[in-house]
């Protein structure tokens, strides 16, 4: 035990499978970067309080730096008794700058102020990169349906066809959703931006350290209020993985519906070789694997959030070992978020759209509410129209036609005789379309504003 930082009370030998059961440094190493920052900004801390010198901490930030890039070039030596990356780096600091000032690095900090502080620094890294990514994800999808905005489709739904709508709501639809996530990620991003520094194991600090300081050092809003919160809390990373959870449940949506398009059965789309695979056995069949993959790794998301929320469900105040569970979880999910991210974005860009097949499955029963909006325009109550056009349906049906369109002006008006000859204009696609100007609707006013409007929540 004498090469553990912890090691002064300890004589017996560890079991050295619990060495491996409690070793953090294989997955958190990641975070080398955060922990140096945060050791050489503790250090300023310390020599504002005279506890270092101004020599010694020249002497730290140089072994600082020196460890930083041993870690870029893939040179740092893990040594047995590096239980994380804070104590990896300590000691390594110790071979170069020597065990005496070294030693001085960790005066009034523990690791569980360095852990948060750590992990703070590193999500919030993580999320910034991630919303630079997702709003292009989202202008990706906003140009797209600028320049595709005259192309009409079936709107579904319990898959069944409802209403014709434009290619370019379906896609603004998404562009909404992935936009709530990107307002939902700054809001996080404003939490977690917080300072755990200086505020010990769980008491405080005993030499009065500046935390203002700390926290503007690191780029931190304000020092967190109260020390023992500053050790215990892991809100920021739940968060984390929620907004993951429920940005990868959109991405699910939308990547099934573009599986179910892109069948032949549907043939709307036809994703880009570069994005789709074939069979081994199949010579014929190209297959949207990424599509696929997109929707199922979500569900590895959902679980490293549930799984995190068990692990921290109900421990005591304030740190516990529990709590070093975060890691694994938080880092799969921000790389499957950021990877995820970029597949959909390269999908999306490449995809081909055919819009004969897109139109093709438009059917003029879809109308139906049009025809029956047709009688309230000439004063009759919606519920009375709603049964007087199901009644031409099965009409149409019943007299075998290929749609309600085909029923003759005589047959309209034996059904009700305030049908007139103009009810006939009621059957075009783009007029249904172009009358839900509404805000939010599929008129093409109404979806150029709703594409300007996402775009400017993109600054
Ligand atoms: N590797 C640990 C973690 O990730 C660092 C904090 C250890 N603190 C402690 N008191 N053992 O949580």
């Amino acid at each position: 035990a004498e090469n553990r930082l912890w090691g002064g009370r300890f004589t017996g030998a560890s079991d050295p499978l619990m060495d491996l059961y409690n070793a953090s440094l294989p997955y958190d190493k990641i975070m080398y970067d955060a922990d140096l920052t945060g050791t050489k900004v503790y250090t300023e801390g310390l020599n504002k309080l005279g506890l270092i010198t101004t020599e010694e901490l020249a002497e730290i930030h140089k072994g600082l730096e020196q460890i930083r890039q041993e870690w870029k070039d893939g040179k740092f030596v893990e040594k047995p008794g590096d239980e994380d990356i804070h104590t990896a780096n300590e000691r390594r600091l110790g071979e170069i700058i020597g065990k005496h000032i070294a030693g001085k690095v960790h005066t009034g900090r523990s690791r569980n102020d360095q852990v948060a502080t750590d992990m703070r620094i590193y999500v919030r890294e993580n999320l910034t990169k991630l919303l630079e990514q997702l709003a292009a994800f989202i202008k990706t999808i906003l140009y797209r349906a600028e320049k595709e905005i005259d192309v009409l489709m079936p709107g579904y739904t319990h898959l069944q066809r409802a209403q014709p709508i434009r290619w370019a709501h379906w896609l603004s639809m998404y562009a909404t959703y992935f936009t709530e996530d990107y307002k939902r990620l700054k809001q996080i991003l404003e939490r977690v931006n917080q300072s755990p520094l200086g505020s010990g194991a769980l008491a405080g600090h005993p030499y009065g350290i500046d935390r203002e300081f700390l926290a503007q050092g690191l780029g931190f809003e304000a020092p967190i209020g109260n020390s023992l919160t500053a050790v215990s809390d892991r809100d920021f990373v739940v968060e984390t993985l929620f907004w993951s959870t429920l940005f990868m449940n959109h991405i699910s949506r939308f990547s099934e519906d573009l599986i179910i398009y892109s069948t032949a059965e549907f043939g709307f789309v036809q994703l880009a070789d570069a994005y789709s695979t074939g069979s081994s056995l199949m010579p014929q069949k190209k297959n949207p694997d990424s599509l696929e993959l997109l929707r199922g790794k979500s569900g590895r998301v959902y679980g490293s959030l549930s799984g995190f929320l068990m692990s921290i469900k109900s421990i005591p105040s304030t740190y516990n070992k529990d709590m070093q569970e975060d890691k694994e979880p938080l880092f799969d999910a921000l790389t499957t978020v950021e990877h995820s991210i970029l597949i959909a974005t390269g999908v999306i860009s490449t995809l081909a759209i055919n819009k004969e097949k897109m139109e093709g499955a438009l059917t003029m029963d879809m109308l139906a509410t049009d025809l029956a909006d047709y009688l309230v325009r000439k004063g009759v109550p919606f519920r009375e129209t709603h049964h007087i056009s199901g009644e031409c349906v099965r009409a149409a049906e019943e007299l075998k036609l290929s749609g309600i369109d085909k029923l003759s002006l005589a047959q309209f008006q034996k059904i009700d005789a305030r049908f007139g000859d103009d009810v006939i204009d009621v059957f075009d696609f783009e007029v249904s379309v172009e009358r839900r100007d509404a805000t939010g609707g599929t008129a093409k006013s109404a979806v150029r504003k709703q594409l300007a409007n996402l775009a400017s929540k993109l600054q």
